[in-house]
């Protein structure tokens, strides 16, 4: 499975973290960034992570930002993304069986290396359970397809 990473500055530390466990595992990494603790802006990683993810030369992306919130904002403003910021394994583990989650959001301000990793862990081995929620994932799909009409 090939997986984008990015983070900005405040989600460098963790996104690190992230990193050196996807490549102990076996999945190949797409590291687009950023590459130290120098302050950047999260949309030039998010809107980065979200289009290798949307456009299929990532399976899964992961972004890391203080807080995730401006990662989950601008990672669901691309098209056939579905970012979702997660803090817990209950709803790591719903987003990918309800929602299909294409990329996980993580707060390096907030959320500690241990949970993350279980997070990671747990989100990138939990199947879409299909059936009800493809028909909702669809209405998203239509949505996405229709609103600039
Ligand atoms: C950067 O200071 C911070 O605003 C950013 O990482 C993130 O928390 C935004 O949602």
């Amino acid at each position: 499975m090939k997986i984008a990473i990015g983070s900005d500055h405040a989600g460098f530390e963790l996104k690190e973290d992230v990193r050196k466990l996807l490549e102990a595992g076996s999945y190949e990494v797409l590291d687009i960034g950023t590459h130290c603790d120098d302050s950047v802006d999260y949309p030039d990683f998010g809107i980065g992570v979200a289009k290798l993810v949307a456009s299929g030369q990532a399976d899964r992306g992961i972004l890391v930002c203080g807080t995730g919130i401006g990662m989950s904002i601008v990672a669901n403003k691309v098209r056939g993304v579905r970012a979702s910021l997660i803090f817990d394994l209950y709803t790591a583990i719903q987003s990918r069986k309800h929602l299909d989650a294409n990329v996980l959001v993580l707060a390096g301000r907030i959320t500690g290396k241990g949970l993350a990793e279980e997070i990671v862990k747990t989100w990138l081995s939990t199947e879409f359970e299909g059936g009800r929620h493809q028909k909702r994932i669809d209405k998203i799909d239509a949505f996405e397809k229709n609103q600039d009409r």
